[in-house]
């Protein structure tokens, strides 16, 4: 079952860490990858590196052009 919000989800971001943020929408770690996409999705989670040690707000819908962000496109509450 997706876990698909339609709002940015807020994380705790480690600067130079790698995160995998979920394009598939099934991770029960929203939004993380949580792998799930290898049993439910031909999707693969998006990578990248934290820049500074902060909070971030991620796309939860997992329908954004501009990856891991919110494009507040589609069906974003905050439009
Ligand atoms: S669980 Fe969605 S991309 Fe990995």
């Amino acid at each position: 079952m997706t876990t698909k919000t339609n709002t940015p989800l807020a994380i705790n971001v480690i600067a130079g860490k790698q995160y995998s943020w979920c394009t598939c929408g099934f991770s029960q770690n929203m939004p993380l990858c949580d792998n799930a996409h290898r049993e439910f999705s031909t999707k693969k989670s998006y990578k990248f590196i934290a820049e500074e040690t902060t909070q971030l707000y991620l796309c939860g819908c997992s329908e954004t052009q501009t990856p891991p962000f919110c494009d507040n496109a589609k069906q974003c509450k905050t439009k």
